[in-house]
């Protein structure tokens, strides 16, 4: 497994690391979900991605439990603050992320996160507020940096230039082959300000793997099919998206991968892109997906993508 640099911080960060959205929360069984973390071990990942909301406190839960053993340095816990826990409990007001963070840290099981994510933009918050709040929790030791999750460029501006607040580390976009967008203004602008790209949905929730047939009824055993999992993978398994996708497997075998290596290489090959935070609902699937980690794709390979994709990436 190789590391890259999380942004300005001095933490290193696997570049493939474990997320934890819909599979800890629930639609994973929890024996299977501390598989999956154990395996995460094993092949070298030290960052784990959460967010109070999965599960509305669920998945950080089961992750307090699954890393209650290990050595507490030994892993980069990252976790996030803004969708609603409650009828009124929400956004990015001081007493919202006072009162989160230490929810947080209490099923997380440890005083301190090293990452703690604006998971949206609050538009009904002052930036100055949220800011300041931010820069408390990380005085106080409880995080020992911050992120965001798809903020527009210009908030991301703002928020820069308020004195005397802590800075970002890194930001969390969507980004895949197929889900290009923070390509034109998010990554330029971090790069400049030395914030590192950790990514979602690198695989496109398991599209880019190619399991999803045009016209077949997708394997039982996927997020596709699962009823608690499903709900967010609809605008992905469309046929033209699906017919694209398969388009990338000569491509994978012209180059001498399999497709989940050919997707998580691609996100990678982006240098301010630090880490490519992966699902998985399966051990088997960490391992899979950590071997990505190190394989540089060629010029022609990259351009086989984009032909083989055409106009059903989202720039
Ligand atoms: N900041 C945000 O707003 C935001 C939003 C979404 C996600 N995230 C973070 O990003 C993480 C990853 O996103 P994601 O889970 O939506 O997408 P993903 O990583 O692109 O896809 C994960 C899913 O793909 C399938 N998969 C994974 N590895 C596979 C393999 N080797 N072979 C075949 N199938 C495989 C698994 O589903 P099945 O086996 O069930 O098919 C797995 O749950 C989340 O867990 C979360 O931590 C953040």
């Amino acid at each position: 497994m190789n590391f890259r640099k999380l942004g300005s911080s001095d933490i290193e960060v696997s570049e493939i690391s474990l997320g934890s959205w819909l599979t800890y929360s629930g639609g994973v069984e929890a024996e299977r979900a501390r598989a999956c973390v154990d395996a995460a071990f094993e092949v070298g990942i030290n960052f784990i991605d959460t967010a109070n909301v999965y599960g509305r406190g669920a998945s950080e839960t089961l992750l307090g439990e699954a890393l209650a053993g290990r050595e507490r340095s030994s892993y980069v816990l990252a976790t996030k603050v803004y969708f609603p826990m409650s009828d009124s409990d929400r956004g990015l007001s001081a007493a919202q992320i006072h009162k989160q963070i230490d929810a947080s840290l209490k099923r997380l099981r440890t005083d301190h996160v090293d990452l703690y994510q604006c998971h949206r933009y609050d538009a009904e918050t002052p930036l100055e507020e949220t800011m300041a709040a931010l820069t408390e929790v990380v005085q106080a030791g409880k995080a020992r940096h911050i992120g965001f999750s798809e903020w527009p460029a210009e908030k991301i501006d703002e928020s820069l230039a308020i004195p005397d607040t802590v800075r970002w580390v890194s930001s969390q976009p969507q980004y895949s082959m197929l889900w290009r967008a923070p390509e034109a203004e998010v990554i330029p602008l971090c790069e400049r300000e030395g914030i590192s790209q950790i990514v979602w949905s690198p695989l496109g929730q398991g599209v880019l793997t190619g399991k999803y047939r045009p016209g077949e009824q997708p394997p039982a055993d996927s997020r596709a099919a699962s009823k608690s999992m499903s709900g967010f993978i609809d605008r992905l398994i469309q046929p033209q998206v699906l017919e694209a996708v398969q388009r990338l497997v000569p491509v994978a075998e012209e180059a001498g991968l399999t497709m989940v290596q050919l997707a998580l290489a691609w996100v990678l090959r982006q240098p301010n892109v630090a880490s490519a935070i992966v699902g998985a609902s399966r051990p088997e699937q960490v391992h899979a997906n950590a071997s990505a980690s190190g394989i540089v794709l060629s010029q022609d390979t990259l351009d086989a993508i984009d032909e083989a994709l055409g106009d059903v990436v989202v720039r």
